[in-house]
């Protein structure tokens, strides 16, 4: 009957035990109660996290005990919870998981937060902690996953993770992590994503992290390393992703990374690499994605890149490279991007080229190309974008391109290339522009453009055309431009104008038409230019075009009209250059609007013309002389969108967030998901088609109730575009003559595949944003607008005192046009290789968010302030893992 001595140990060992557990637990409710206390739980999700009968805690929102009754995981991600993240949590000790993501934290870790050593899992992102992350974790030695991405920590990076020799996932991109990227990280041995991008890291990247012989992924872009890429990456035998994008990172590619036999994916866009793409890189056969865009790469494309069969996607635009392009990238059956724009490639392109491949995108503009397309392109039926201005093609269109249904967007101007256009092209219900101006084409154009429901932009320019105009061309129900001049097209301009819904810009000038003006073109109610210039019409002037309600550039010279100007001319309500000289008119100028201010020599070569600006008319001789000479200063007008940040901004979130969307849940980043407007190429492509709307768009909202400002030069119009949600500003300019080379400048849409003088870009952005006029008296010494910032600069004056007043204070709005302002200066940088190209302009607006969290430094394009976003580095990776 007598307790045995193990009996009775037991016994008290189960007595006090519990005991403790209580204590513990007690301890534990307390910390919960107290870190709730701290909380600002606007969503009240902590409601149930009340003081406790005994042991309840474990089943309040967000907690999980183990099976002693600790809290082993605390999940408070998403509750959009702020205030402090309180010192009280290290009390948990069995936390193993602990989850904050994504919520408005906004404080300093508390550094004891990393007494917490059983911790496996930390997930802290998407928030806005501040401060140096927090040292101790090293000793956390079970520590697998520590997420802190997307938060504003700074300071230099916690040199001790090194010890956390268990990590598999170390992501802390976004953030404002400066410094060099610790040696000790090469401990790391079962490091599988290693995601540095997006910070301020400066120096070199330590040859010691080729040391990890687990990583599968490495994302370090978007930093300001120095030198360059570690031979001893080479080593990385598992790596599958490596993205070093926009890292200031120099020197040649090693061709050590030829070792990487899993590599599928390699991102070393926008940095100043040079020397020649090793042709090494052709043995990783593992490799889908290889982008070397933007940097200063010689040489020619190694034969040996033709034998990457799996590749999918291949951009080396913007370099240096020549040569022709090696006959296997013919044959990669998987190839589906092709950019190779901005190079000096020559020879004939692979004459298989799309034969056995879903090519999608094919971007080769701007190079020294020659020979005939081939006749594959579209074989397998992707084709959305060819793309091919620039060059020196000759022979004919491909005839297998009109029934390439997948076409979207077809630019082939500036070339050789002969022949007639394939009929066809407007039975593809998906084409929106036909660009095939400055080429030796021949024949007609084809009748079937007119049934086109998709066609919103032809030009068919400067070639040989010889037919009359389709009688239905104009009444294409999506037609926007329709550029032919300069051809030998003949006939009546067919009188289908009562059908043109979309028509905004009309160019038949330089053919032989003849007949009359159709006055059904009044009907036009979108039409902004109309331009018959050079032709052989007669007849009057229909009266009705002075009453077009946006109509804004007429030119009927060198004609044969005949009869007066109509006396409404002048009240038209937004006519802003009218040229009618070299024709028959007669009759006196009405002295109404336009006409009183208009410049004499576009009234020239009508031998009946008089009065107002011109010489009196006999009758009345008087009345005419008191006008003479007063307002012969031409004005026109040209129209300018300024990017506004709303839309670079609002729109590039929203484009990029649908992308990552898709990316992520696609799997795989080539679906059948892609549809233009929507669905792009990857993110970083979908920066060149970032515009959902058009001129047509814009231009319904330049009116009176829309205007938000009114300034020196010219009246702010704000345009909501409900169709693709976005906002804009428009600004009207205003501009002596002199200033404008005519016509080119009336572009409202942003043609970003063109390469467009990007400093006058950049100096119409600064007027704009200024309000300043070119030769505003408040530049004082300095010759112009960009000399007038720069002295800004210098002497370190504010540049919100820059900006154009009249478009009122709103902080955000400055906040955004100060961003817009920064990239104008890029724009207008005083050596022409340090200026951006008009599509590294739209990427940047797009790019401002991932880019500004790696600076600090204010003068950085990117260096917007905006955060409600996630902030990342572009590289999407997922599912990797
Ligand atoms: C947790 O809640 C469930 C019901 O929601 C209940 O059955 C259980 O007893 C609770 N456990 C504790 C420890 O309070
Ligand atoms: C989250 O909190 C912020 C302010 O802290 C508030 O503006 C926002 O509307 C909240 N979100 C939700 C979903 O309640
Ligand atoms: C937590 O860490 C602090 C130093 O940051 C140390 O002074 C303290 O003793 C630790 N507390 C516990 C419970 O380990
Ligand atoms: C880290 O967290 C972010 C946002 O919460 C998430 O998108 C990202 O995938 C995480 N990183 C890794 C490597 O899982
Ligand atoms: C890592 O651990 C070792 C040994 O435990 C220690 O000597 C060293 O100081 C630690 N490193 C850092 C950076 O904390
Ligand atoms: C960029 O790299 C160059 C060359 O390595 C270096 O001189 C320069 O300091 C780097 N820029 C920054 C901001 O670190
Ligand atoms: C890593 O790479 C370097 C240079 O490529 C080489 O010299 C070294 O032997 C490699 N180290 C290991 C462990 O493979
Ligand atoms: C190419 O088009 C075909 C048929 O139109 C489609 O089945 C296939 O998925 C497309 N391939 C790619 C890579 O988009
Ligand atoms: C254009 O075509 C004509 C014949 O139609 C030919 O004589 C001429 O050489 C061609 N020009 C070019 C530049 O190919
Ligand atoms: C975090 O950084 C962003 C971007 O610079 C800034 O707008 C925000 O105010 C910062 N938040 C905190 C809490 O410091």
């Amino acid at each position: 009957m007598q307790l045995s001595k193990t009996q009775l140990l037991i016994f008290l060992f189960l007595c006090c035990s519990s005991f403790g557990i209580a204590a513990v637990a007690n301890d534990e409710v307390s910390a919960l109660l107290s870190m709730k206390a701290g909380l600002i739980d606007p969503l009240n999700s902590l409601k149930d996290w009340n003081l406790p009968e005994n042991g309840a805690h474990c089943n309040w929102t967000g907690v999980w005990c183990n099976t002693e009754g600790h809290v082993e995981k605390l999940d408070l991600s998403h509750m959009n919870l702020s205030g402090p993240v309180s010192g009280d949590i290290q009390r948990l000790q069995s936390l193993t998981s602990l989850n904050l993501c994504c919520s408005g934290f906004s404080s300093s870790l508390p550094k004891s937060i990393s007494n917490l050593t059983a911790l496996k899992t930390l997930d802290v992102s998407q928030n806005s902690l501040v401060g140096e992350f927090p040292w101790g974790f090293g000793g956390a030695g079970g520590l697998t996953e520590l997420n802190a991405s997307s938060n504003n920590f700074s300071g230099f990076l916690p040199e001790d993770l090194g010890n956390a020799t268990m990590l598999e996932t170390l992501d802390l991109r976004g953030n404002f992590f400066g410094g060099s990227i610790p040696k000790s990280f090469k401990n790391l041995q079962k490091l599988k994503f290693l995601g540095l991008s997006g910070n301020s890291l400066t120096g070199e990247i330590p040859a010691e992290l080729g040391e990890l012989s687990s990583l599968e992924a490495m994302i370090l872009g978007y930093n300001e390393f120095k030198g360059g890429i570690p031979m001893e990456f080479g080593n990385l035998t598992k790596l599958k992703y490596l993205d070093l994008a926009v890292g200031n990172l120099s020197g040649e590619i090693p061709a050590e990374l030829g070792r990487l036999q899993f590599l599928e994916t390699v991102f070393l866009y926008k940095n100043n690499f040079e020397g020649k793409i090793p042709a090494e890189i052709g043995a990783i056969s593992s490799l889908e994605l290889l982008d070397l865009s933007d940097n200063m790469l010689s040489g020619e494309i190694p034969a040996e890149i033709g034998e990457l069969k799996n590749l999918q996607l291949l951009n080396v635009m913007c370099n240096q490279l020549s040569g022709s392009v090696p006959f296997g990238i013919g044959s990669l059956s998987q190839l589906s991007v092709l950019e190779l724009w901005n190079n000096s490639f020559s020879g004939p392109l692979p004459s298989d080229l799309g034969k056995n491949a879903p090519l999608q995108w094919l971007d080769i503009s701007s190079n020294s190309f020659s020979g005939e397309l081939p006749s594959t392109l579209c074989n397998k039926g992707n084709l959305t974008k060819l793309i091919l201005f620039n060059n020196a093609f000759t022979g004919p269109i491909p005839a297998s391109l009109s029934t390439c249904l997948s076409l979207v967007r077809v630019r082939m101007q500036n070339n050789f290339l002969s022949g007639t256009i394939p009929v066809g092209l407007g039975k593809l219900e998906r084409l929106q522009r036909l660009e095939l101006a400055n080429n030796n084409l021949t024949g007609a154009i084809p009748d079937d453009l007119s049934s086109s429901t998709s066609l919103s932009f032809i030009d068919v320019s400067r070639n040989h055309l010889h037919s009359s105009l389709p009688s239905t061309i104009l009444s294409a129900p999506s037609l926007q431009t329709l550029m032919a001049s300069n051809n030998e097209l003949v006939g009546k301009i067919p009188d289908q104008f009562q059908d043109s819904p979309s028509l905004s810009v009309l160019d038949l000038s330089s053919n032989h038409f003849s007949g009359t003006i159709p006055a059904s073109i009044a009907s036009c109610e979108r039409l902004v230019s109309l331009n018959l210039r050079n032709n052989q019409l007669t007849g009057d002037i229909p009266k009705s075009i002075a009453m077009m309600p946006t109509l804004s550039i007429l030119d009927l010279s060198n004609n044969s009209l005949t009869g007066g100007i109509p006396e409404n001319f002048g009240i038209s309500p937004a006519l802003e250059t009218l040229n009618v000289s070299f024709n028959k008119l007669e009759g006196p100028v009405p002295e109404n609007g336009v006409l009183r201010r208009i410049n004499p020599s576009d009234l020239a070569g009508n031998a009946g013309l008089c009065g107002s600006v011109l010489p009196p008319c006999m009758r009345n001789p008087v009345l005419a002389s008191r006008h003479r000479n007063v307002h012969t200063r031409n004005i026109v007008s040209g129209w300018v969108i300024g990017i506004s940040s709303v839309l670079a901004v609002g729109l590039a979130l929203f484009s990029a967030r649908t992308l990552y969307k898709r990316w992520y849940s696609n799997g795989s980043c080539f679906g059948d998901s892609f549809e233009v407007g929507n669905g792009e190429w990857p993110w970083r492509l979908l920066a060149f088609q970032r515009l959902g709307f058009t001129s047509t768009d814009i231009l319904a909202c330049v009116k009176e109730s829309n205007v938000i400002g009114m300034g020196a030069t010219g009246v702010v119009y704000k345009a909501e575009i409900s169709r693709s949600n976005t906002v804009v500003a428009v600004k009207k300019l205003w501009r002596p003559a002199t200033d404008i080379e005519t016509g080119s400048k009336y572009g409202y849409t942003l043609n970003v595949d063109e390469k467009i003088d990007i400093y006058s870009y950049g100096v119409v952005l600064l007027e704009l944003l200024t309000g300043k006029r070119p030769l505003d008296p408040e530049f004082g010494e300095s010759v112009d607008v960009v000399e007038w910032i720069r002295r800004k600069i210098k002497d370190n004056i504010s540049l919100e005192t820059a900006l154009d007043p009249s478009v009122g204070n709103c902080k955000h709005v400055q906040e955004e046009m100060l961003l817009v302002l920064r990239i104008a200066l890029l724009c207008t940088a005083k050596l022409p290789k340090d200026r951006p190209s008009m599509r590294d302009v739209i990427t940047m607006l797009g790019e401002a968010k991932p880019r500004r969290k790696s600076s600090s430094n204010n003068n950085d394009a990117y260096a917007a302030a905006n955060k409600d976003q996630p902030v990342f580095s572009t590289s999407p990776v997922h599912g990797l893992l």
